[in-house]
């Protein structure tokens, strides 16, 4: 029986089928073991969450580790909640203190209820904007009362900045630059909003953290890796192929992990181009649906900029006369707005070339549409 797919298309499974990212695993290691939080960039499926797993992987046993992604919280009592029960589980071992501790959140936890547009009542649990912040204060007490160092990595951290409330990261600041045995990883992928906590001189966190961006994993070390797992079944492996592959989604991790694990389903092995061309209109195929009912989500104008963008790859000057000739976009300002509102909802990414459509499976989808 073919072993199991190596190629990972979420989570961690380990360092085996983890490639390459020494020099950054190492990079992040021995600055939270030399007492200094860090701050990693990079845009998305680039393998943030990925390189914090592995190195928490690799973290000397004197830490103790605590993982939570924000992803989905949409103000600080969402925050509140996500971090308490992260610290909480991670770190809180059965007895008396903890229970002590934790009567601290859930004392404060309140029912509300709220009448339905169908005459029903709904019951939801929310913090009193009072008690979100002392349990705010509970956690990072609690935290700070350990006898062992932590690491807290706290993944897609901009989500903080998007928060109805004011200064949030300031509060946060205030608590974690007096936490001297937790060290903090904060992980993100929207640039613009991490720069300004993180690298802007007034951001609430200017010069506190070590920045390490990402970058893609390098085309030759990837193959490497790759390669191993093909020749190690007896696989065929094309060098050309891979580079095809790579250079086709410019080494994305994310997507390389995905066809790699489709051609490696299939079980002939990585024979020519035409194994990676089929896998990813097997991707793409899969989508269809979804792609469909996001194109016809956005507005005509949104709509027509996307479908533009997709068609030039990367897009250079996207209010210059020749594009908006050429794809009929109406005046530079409205597609100025545009262009905006797409960055802002991560449909479409600035690179230093240009703008190019976020999801290179998206654009591959909106390219065949034009055909
Ligand atoms: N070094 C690696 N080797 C192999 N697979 C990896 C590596 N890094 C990440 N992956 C895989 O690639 C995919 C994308 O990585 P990951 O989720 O870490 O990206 P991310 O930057 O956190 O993305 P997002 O911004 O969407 O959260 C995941 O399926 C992960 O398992
Ligand atoms: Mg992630």
């Amino acid at each position: 029986m073919k072993t199991s797919n190596p190629f990972i298309t979420s989570g961690y499974a380990g360092p085996e089928t983890f490639c390459e990212r020494k020099r950054e695993t190492a990079e992040l290691l021995s600055a939270l073991e030399n007492g200094r939080n860090v701050t990693l960039i990079a845009p998305r499926r680039y393998g943030k969450t990925g390189l914090i797993r592995n190195a928490m992987n690799g973290l000397s046993k004197d830490f103790d580790q605590v993982y939570v992604d924000i992803y989905a919280t949409e103000c600080l009592s969402d925050f509140v909640k996500m971090f308490a029960d992260a610290v909480v589980s991670a770190l809180a071992t059965p007895g008396g203190k903890l229970a002590a501790t934790l009567g601290r959140f859930f004392g404060s936890l309140r029912p509300t209820m709220s009448p339905q547009p169908d005459g029903s009542v709904k019951w939801s649990f929310d913090l009193a904007e009072t008690a979100v912040r002392s349990s705010l204060e509970g956690t990072f007490d609690f935290l700070a009362s350990r006898k062992r160092p932590v690491v807290v990595a706290i993944d897609e951290f901009q989500q903080v900045r998007k928060y109805p409330e004011e200064n949030v990261e300031a509060l946060l600041r205030s608590r974690i630059q007096f936490l001297p045995d937790v060290r903090f990883v904060f992980a993100g992928s929207q640039l613009r909003l991490m720069s300004g906590t993180f690298v802007a001189p007034r951001g609430a966190f200017y010069n506190s953290t070590d920045i390490l961006s990402l970058d893609v994993i390098g085309e030759a070390p990837y193959r490497e890796f790759a390669e191993r797992f093909f020749r190690a079944e007896g696989l065929p492996f094309s060098a050309e192929a891979f580079s095809a592959l790579y250079r086709r989604f410019e080494g994305v991790t994310w997507y390389v992990q995905s066809v790699l694990n489709r051609v490696w389903q299939k079980g002939a092995g990585l024979r020519n181009e035409e194994d990676v061309d089929e896998a990813v209109a097997a991707l793409v195929d899969n989508r269809n649906l979804v792609f469909h009912d996001l194109l016809r989500s956005q507005g005509e104008a949104a709509r027509a900029v996307l479908r533009a963008v997709a068609a030039e790859g990367v897009t250079t000057a996207p209010t210059g006369r020749r594009f908006l000739l050429k794809h009929r976009l109406g005046a530079p300002s409205t597609v100025v707005g545009v262009l905006e509102n797409l960055v802002d909802r991560e449909l479409l990414y600035r690179t230093e070339s240009g703008y190019v459509v976020y999801d290179r499976l998206f654009a591959i989808w909106l390219r065949r549409l034009l055909k």
